[in-house]
């Protein structure tokens, strides 16, 4: 079962913590869902209707007496397949525990049958006052999901718990809610991520722009969707991620040694990583002096998504093809050689002309698969190339 094009509405009541809730949006949007928001009236003093109609690309409703005519809290409940309200005040709590409905939000929530996910995040007395508690609980025996708040600095800089949580943490839950999790589930993904550096000297290296942005996208997506995953990571900087194996490499020979010794038991192999495809012949155990350093011979580091697949049993095996040429201007065309030389299910394509895309949160280009299939990709955040490429191998897989 995939995310894309399910319903959610989101609810967003009067906390500070409301202006977390727009990277929630962005995050919801990158694994496919649509997203209605409903900001409280409290909610519009923290962040106001213009970001979020932005942000979603929808008209933003708060009011019940506009629109009349299309009962506007029915029809939004009834195509809803889960509601949010992130973040939840204690007030909106209360109100959802008594059944209160006096307003857009808490009207829908009384009309949808969909699934209910609060985000409570407040100051801990609030939290722990006992109104709270038992609002809390209420609404727990009546089958609402709560992502319970974090613990650490808040707002007024008390330390306590009532912190809003990751949005990772609050998509977990709603993927599970959903039973969404579960089309990677037992597959092993393994996945290399940043760039090489080849070794002159203790002090200098050859190397590559690539942040491992789009490697660690993967990974975490195939995390979500229930993968074990494993991660070869080459000198990013990208934090690390709860539940995955992370071999962290700084050269070709090392990444090639981990991902070989991590093929045979997987399914899914991703080469997002860029690789150097030369090294110093030698490296030298010293710092070369400027006056010496005129030139360095350089030999071939090997290619490893070639030796993968001379290795292949019924893995799928996709790689990327970072190209300096537009698609219609033989971009394209060395995307497809690259596939057919080195035995790939798939390959991306992107344009990185004027370091484009490198360190970026959005990419675009085009999918080739071996059949000759090619599907653009429009400018879209690197979440959602990942979920697209789990999607085609997935599909490989059978
Ligand atoms: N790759 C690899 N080992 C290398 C070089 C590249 O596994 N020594 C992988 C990359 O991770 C990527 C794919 O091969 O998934 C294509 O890499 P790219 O750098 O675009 O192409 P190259 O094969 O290196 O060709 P060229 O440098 O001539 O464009």
């Amino acid at each position: 079962m995939n995310s894309r094009g399910r319903e959610i509405v989101l609810g967003v009541t009067g906390g500070i913590s409301a202006y977390k809730s727009c990277d929630l949006l962005r995050r919801l949007q990158d694994h496919g869902f649509l997203v209605t928001v409903i900001p409280t009236r409290a909610s519009l003093n923290f962040v106001g209707v213009a970001t979020w109609e932005a942000l979603s690309g929808r008209e933003i409703a708060t009011d019940l007496w506009n629109n009349v005519h299309q009962v506007p809290h029915v029809s939004i409940a009834k195509k809803a397949d889960a509601i949010i309200i992130a973040p939840a005040t204690a007030d909106i709590l209360a109100k959802m525990a008594h059944g209160i409905a006096d307003d857009l939000l808490t009207n829908t929530l009384l009309a949808s049958t969909a699934p209910v996910i609060v985000v409570p995040a407040m100051h801990t007395e609030m939290w722990l006052n006992p109104a709270t508690v038992s609002n809390i609980e209420t609404l727990r025996n009546r089958g609402v999901v709560v992502i319970e708040p974090g613990t650490g600095k808040l707002t007024s800089g008390d330390v306590g718990v009532g912190r809003y949580p990751e949005s990772a943490d609050i998509i977990s839950g709603l993927l599970e809610t959903l039973s969404l999790t579960s089309d990677l589930l037992g597959k092993r993904v393994l996945i290399s991520a940043g760039g090489t550096r080849e070794a002159i000297d203790p002090v200098r290296y050859i190397g590559n722009h690539s942040s491992g942005k789009q490697g660690y996208a993967l990974a975490h997506a195939a995390a979500l969707r229930g993968a074990k995953v494993t991660l070869v990571s080459a000198n990013s900087q990208e934090p690390n991620i709860e539940g995955i194996e992370i071999i962290r490499v700084v050269s070709a020979s090392q990444m090639q040694e981990a991902l070989e010794a991590n093929f045979d038991l997987a399914d899914i192999v991703i080469m997002a990583a860029a690789v150097a495809d030369v090294r110093p012949a030698e490296i030298s155990s010293g710092k070369i002096s400027k006056s010496e350093l005129k030139s360095i011979e350089l030999i071939q580091n090997p290619d490893i998504l070639k030796v993968l697949s001379s290795r292949k049993r019924d893995q799928v095996i996709i790689g990327f093809a970072a190209q300096t040429q537009a698609a219609d201007n033989g971009g394209l065309a060395q995307a497809a050689k690259k596939l057919q030389e080195k035995a790939l299910d798939a390959i991306y394509f992107n344009d990185v002309s004027e370091g484009a895309i490198f360190g970026a949160d959005e990419t675009s280009g085009v999918i080739v698969t071996a059949d000759g299939a090619e599907e653009a990709v429009p400018r879209v955040s690197k979440v959602t190339l990942a979920n697209k490429i789990l999607d085609l191998a997935l599909n490989k897989l059978g």
